[in-house]
């Protein structure tokens, strides 16, 4: 669906992109002329994602291991980038989470939680954000939120109050830095299959049912359909959107948010029937 060249020239750094879908955009953006650097913690997967990657693309892909929570490696991590060119496009898409209930989270849970999905956030963003100001360089930042940042989730409170965070700050550096060249949008996907997510949030062969049957399209998300978009918002075609967030879920969120649309999951045929005015009268003639 996009020109071949669609990216070329672009350098971007995707947090998280050994695994899941930052590996699904690593490559698409290498399918599309990119040079990408993909970070995260586990150095080996890194260089295990990087090998098979650029075998399939015969395209530029470094994997760097880093912390994200750490501002130091973040720091040095991004010097090391820039030492061979600036960056354009930073997608933040690390992530940490997991289902529990709240009331028996330790601090420590939540500063895990916190510190990469917030933190880490803000980290690569300033980072990235002060030396484009300071050069004046355009640049583009894609986050990747979740559908549940705007309103919340019971049993996934350190995400959401993360995420929630990283849309403020998607929002408000959009209009902040807008005037000097430098975009920022979010992507919140409904469930997508991946080991690190579905692991951690729908452990169980029950909870995925449940997820299935929640969506309007009965099913779950594509790491293509993801790469797609995100290629799409951080591509230069996508120039005059600033500030948003587009969400991704088969309309899930919007089947949670309508007083009546479980009916459709409740009511059968003859309950439809049973439910309708019986015809009489005049009007039973038109
Ligand atoms: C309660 C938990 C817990 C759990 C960890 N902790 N898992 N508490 N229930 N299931 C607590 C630990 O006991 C510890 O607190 C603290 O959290 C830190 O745990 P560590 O294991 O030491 O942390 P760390 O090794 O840094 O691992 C971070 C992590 C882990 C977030 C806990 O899950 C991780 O590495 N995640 C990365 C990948 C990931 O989460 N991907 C999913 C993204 S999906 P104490 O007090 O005991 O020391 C997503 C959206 C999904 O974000 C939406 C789907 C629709
Ligand atoms: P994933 O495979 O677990 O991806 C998370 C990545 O973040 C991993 O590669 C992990 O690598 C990296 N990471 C974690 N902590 C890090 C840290 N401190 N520093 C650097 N990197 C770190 O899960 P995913 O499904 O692809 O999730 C990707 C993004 O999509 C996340 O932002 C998630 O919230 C969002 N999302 C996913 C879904 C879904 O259904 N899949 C739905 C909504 C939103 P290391 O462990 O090696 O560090």
């Amino acid at each position: 669906m996009f020109r071949a060249d669609l990216l070329r020239h672009k350098r971007i750094l995707i947090t998280g992109g050994g695994t899941g879908l930052g590996k699904g955009m690593a490559q698409r953006f290498l399918e599309l002329g990119a040079t990408v650097y993909i970070c995260g913690r586990r150095e080996e997967v890194l260089k295990q994602t990087a090998a098979e990657l650029s075998e399939a693309t015969k395209s530029a892909i470094h994997p760097l291991a880093c912390d994200v929570r750490n501002l130091e490696a973040v720091e040095a991590m991004i010097d090391s980038i820039w030492s061979a060119a600036a960056l354009d496009i930073l997608v933040n898409n690390a992530a940490g989470n997991f289902i529990a209930r709240t009331e028996e989270l330790s601090a420590r849970a939540f500063e895990s939680v916190i510190g990469i999905v917030l933190m880490g956030t803000l980290h690569a963003t300033m980072a990235c954000g002060r030396r484009w100001l300071k050069a004046a360089h355009a640049g583009t930042v894609l986050s990747i939120s979740a559908t549940y940042a705007p309103v919340g989730s019971a049993y996934v409170v350190p995400s959401a109050v993360s995420k929630a965070g990283v849309e403020a700050l998607m929002r408000s550096l959009a209009v902040e830095w807008g005037n000097r060249g430098i975009r920022m949008n979010a992507i919140a996907p409904g469930p997508i299959p991946t080991q690190g997510a579905f692991s951690r949030v729908l452990p169980r062969a029950d909870l995925e049912a449940v997820a299935l049957d929640r969506n309007p399209l009965h099913r779950f998300g594509t790491v293509e359909e993801l790469a797609n978009l995100a290629a799409f918002l951080v591509s230069d075609e996508s120039g005059y959107i600033n500030g948003e967030v587009i969400r991704m879920d088969g309309g899930e969120f919007l089947q949670g948010a309508g007083e009546f649309s479980n009916l459709g999951r409740v009511l059968r045929e003859e309950d439809w029937q049973a439910i309708r005015p019986k015809k009489s009268g005049p009007a039973a003639k038109h």
